[in-house]
């Protein structure tokens, strides 16, 4: 029998979702079912990615022009796909992967207000509109999110002097959960919207759940063709 091709799985959502406790989680149970896989995250998967992420999640970088802040994730996706996604991909390993291309769309465009089109040919243009084969979206009230993500900061959980997003409205986060609940919409076939605002050993079963349907659905297409 053929070996499966590798799977390129997404984790999205808004501030304090648990995808980072989550994604950890997923690695183990991909593992338990014979699926190596490399567990990554955007921005800052690569060695020059954690420098711009750095520059990215500043505080102190408050002001940063949206044009400023698309091209510095271009720049740590471009690396990233480049040295870590695609070759892992090529040799035949999963890429389980802390935000990609959606959260730009979602971010940059629907929260700061670039345009989604001009995004999107960015994105053809220079990663050929590389896509996951599944998504999951880590749904959660920003109230909740953004309190969550506050005291985590506060209380150094995260790297400090990462906090230029946490820092952002209200507004700005519902705008971003907006954007997201509408990809799903648009892109059922490749989206599982996942209710995060439970315990975290729910939400670990809603994912391998959603895993299992995917794997499942997979094979039976590919006994189909
Ligand atoms: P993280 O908190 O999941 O590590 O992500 C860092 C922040 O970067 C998060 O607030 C979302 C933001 N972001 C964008 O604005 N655009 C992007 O393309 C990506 C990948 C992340």
């Amino acid at each position: 029998m053929a070996a499966e091709p590798p799977l390129f799985i997404t984790l999205e959502g808004g501030e304090g979702a648990g995808k980072t406790t989550q994604i950890v989680h997923l690695a183990d149970y991909l593992a338990a079912r014979g699926i190596p896989s490399i567990r990554t995250r955007e921005p800052g998967g690569t060695v020059i990615g954690t420098r711009i992420r750095a520059v990215l999640l500043d505080p102190d970088h408050a002001g940063m022009a949206p044009q400023t802040e698309l091209l510095l994730y271009m720049a740590d996706r471009a690396e990233h796909i480049q040295t870590v996604i695609r070759p892992a991909l090529e040799e035949g390993t999963s890429v389980l992967c802390d935000r990609f291309f959606d959260a730009t769309i979602v971010y940059q465009g629907t929260a700061r207000g670039l345009s989604a089109e001009w995004l999107q040919q960015m994105h053809e243009l220079l990663f050929a509109g590389l896509k996951p084969d599944l998504t999951l979206l880590l749904d959660l009230a920003p109230e909740t999110g953004l309190a969550r993500a506050r005291r985590q900061l506060a209380q150094g959980g995260r790297a400090s002097g990462e906090g230029r997003f946490e820092a952002e409205s209200l507004e700005f986060h519902q705008r971003v959960r907006k954007g997201y609940l509408g990809l799903a919409h648009e892109e059922p076939g490749r989206f599982r919207v996942i209710d995060a605002g439970r315990d975290a050993d729910r939400v670990r079963q809603d994912i391998q759940a959603a895993v299992d349907m995917f794997l499942s659905q997979r094979g039976d297409k590919a006994l189909r063709s």
